[in-house]
């Protein structure tokens, strides 16, 4: 595996890459990688020639008050752990690297980017698709891969794609979870055994409403309420969001009709740690 720091040689690699006529594949990351990147690996593995896994904690996706400082990063295990995934180039470039002291330029998604987690954490979606237009751009990649489990970041960053005409094909991978439901997060490492313990309510709930959907539940306030009861009596249990929406446009519904394409998602914090997960339903 080939561990690349600076731009240019990345640059200069993907140009040689596509120039031997392969395809390249990327997974964009911020590192401690875990099953979840695993299988998003191995799904750009069957969908390229070369693959390309980026690890970079992207300080302007974080608000001030969030975690950036304590994001985990584990750089030697994330390469070993690369490695054994048979990644061809791991690109690890320092935030100097990435954003020079003179740096001024924004992508902005608008409207979409304000919704949901946009709500919660005005700018992130502009620092992500900063970062991900500028990975584009220095990885050149025929295929990028991303996680379903950040349903949001997935719209919108097919949406950057499509109106900024990238030649870019997004490939989507479905949430890895633990046993238990808990979707895979490199966040997960912050919760105590406690609120460990608690935190399968978030997938139960996503259970619970699409039960109570396909069994012709259209009220989108009750569905609410039945997972809120769940999720709130769990002791260590906060909600930030529930929405039940339109999976393209982010518009929340009110009722469901049938046919309709339902994406529900939330953000629920356990003590100090902010969790999100999502499932599409397709009535
Ligand atoms: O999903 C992530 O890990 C990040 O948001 C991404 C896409 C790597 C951009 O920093």
């Amino acid at each position: 595996m080939r561990i690349i720091e600076t731009i240019s040689e990345m640059q200069s690699a993907a140009e040689e890459i596509r120039l031997c006529r392969k395809t390249i594949g990327v997974v964009p990351t911020m590192g401690y990688l875990h099953e979840g990147h695993i299988s998003l690996i191995k799904t750009v593995r069957e969908n390229a020639d070369i693959v390309i896994v980026t690890i970079f904690v992207n300080p302007t996706q974080f608000a001030p008050h969030e975690d950036f400082s304590l994001y985990p990063r584990d750089i030697n295990r994330d390469t070993q752990l690369a490695e054994s995934a048979e990644v061809d180039i791991l690109f690890i470039p320092s935030s100097i690297e990435m954003y020079s002291s003179d740096f001024l330029t924004k992508v902005n998604i608008e409207h979409l980017s304000a919704k949901l987690e946009g709500k919660s954490r005005p700018g992130h979606f502009q620092g992500v698709t900063t970062i991900v237009a500028k990975l584009f751009n220095i990885t050149k990649p025929h295929v990028a891969i991303f996680g379903q489990k950040d349903a949001q970041q997935v719209i919108v960053i097919k949406r950057m794609v499509q109106d900024l005409n990238f030649d870019i094909k997004i490939i989507v991978v479905p949430t890895m979870r633990e046993p238990d439901g808990l979707a895979m997060s490199s966040r997960n490492t912050y919760l105590t055994p406690a609120e460990r313990s608690e935190s399968p309510v978030i997938f139960a709930s996503l259970r619970e409403a699409e039960y109570l959907i396909k069994n012709g539940l259209k009220n989108c306030l009750t569905i609410k309420e039945n997972m809120s009861k769940l999720i709130l009596d769990k002791k260590s249990a906060s909600i930030d969001y529930i929405s039940i929406a339109d999976p393209i446009t982010l518009d929340e519904y009110g009722t469901i009709e049938q046919g309709q394409p339902v994406l529900i998602s939330l953000a629920v914090r356990f003590g100090k740690t902010r969790l999100i997960d999502n499932i599409l339903i397709n009535i």
